[in-house]
């Protein structure tokens, strides 16, 4: 068939779906033919000599399989990295949690041993090892599947050789004295029904206990037993309350940031 024709029943099929059926259909031509969107724009009169690879991911997003997974990468930070379904697919308000981390990372040494719990792609170690070059970058996940994909990551960045990855619970494994944690745990209650998009992705990395915030009040008793000097997680939007309460228990005080709609998005204790 035509691109031209092929973009326009993938936009049909995709109605429903998306937002954005048209932008999406171009996508998914695109990453078959190995083009930009801008040649598929171009050449709409062309025959595409990939109609049954093209149908086979039109058909997989007309079943609500997130686009990150079908054309295998995802924009985080300005830049691209590869995922597939063993790991979370990068969230925008998850770029917060690196600046967060970044500007606390600034009132430690520039050294600092800053560790991950739950690196999954790899995308929050990765951009902290980016961004703070000096700093030594533990990132831990209790998934060998995701640390493949979070150490190809970082070798595809160029920052393999500056991260340490450990396969553990939590901080299992990870002996060194530690300045920062960093997490963005799994804080959805167990019970919570999933909307269709989030069904594709790890269990492992969604679900945080019975009441959802289990993994945060952990990594909070974590990070006083450690003594670290800072702490910076991200967390469900109505996660405040419960997370102040087990805070102030602990006799610390703590500062909750929003995402961009303005919901409680995250926080970070500073000894
Ligand atoms: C919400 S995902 C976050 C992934 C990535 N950091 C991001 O922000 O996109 C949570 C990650 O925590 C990992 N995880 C779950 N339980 C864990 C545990 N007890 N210890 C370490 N990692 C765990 C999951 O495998 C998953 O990769």
């Amino acid at each position: 068939m035509r691109i031209n024709e092929l973009v326009r029943l993938g936009t049909e099929q995709l109605r429903g779906v998306t937002e954005i059926p048209q932008k999406e259909a171009m996508i998914l031509l695109g990453e078959v033919l190995g083009k930009e969107m801008s040649w598929i724009m171009g050449h709409g009169e062309d025959e595409s000599g990939e109609d049954a690879r093209f149908m086979e991911r039109l058909n997989r997003r007309a079943h609500h399989e997130p686009l990150e997974y079908i054309v295998g990468r995802a924009s985080f930070y300005g830049r691209v990295f590869d995922v597939d379904s063993r790991v979370l697919i990068p969230r925008p308000e998850t770029e917060l949690l690196v600046d967060k981390a970044v500007e606390l990372a600034k009132t430690l040494p520039e050294n600092a041993h800053i560790v991950e719990i739950g690196c999954g792609s790899g995308i929050v170690s990765i951009m902290l090892s980016l961004l703070l070059p000096k700093a030594h970058i533990t990132a831990v996940d209790i998934s060998p599947d995701a640390l493949h994909v979070s150490s190809h990551n970082a070798k595809k960045q160029g920052v393999s050789e500056r991260i340490t990855f450990v396969e553990g619970s939590y901080m299992d494994g990870v002996t060194e004295k530690i300045d920062m944690i960093v997490s963005n745990p799994p804080y959805i209650a167990n019970n919570e029904p999933l909307g269709i998009g989030l069904s594709f992705e790890p269990s492992l990395a969604l679900y945080g206990g019975n009441r959802g915030d289990e993994m945060l009040c952990h990594i909070i008793d974590l990070f006083v037993q450690r003594e670290a000097k800072a702490l910076v997680c991200e967390m469900g939007y109505d996660q405040r309350e419960p997370i102040a309460l087990h805070v102030k228990e602990k006799g610390l005080n703590v500062a909750f940031y929003t995402d961009l709609a303005g919901l409680d998005r995250g926080f970070w204790i500073k000894e």
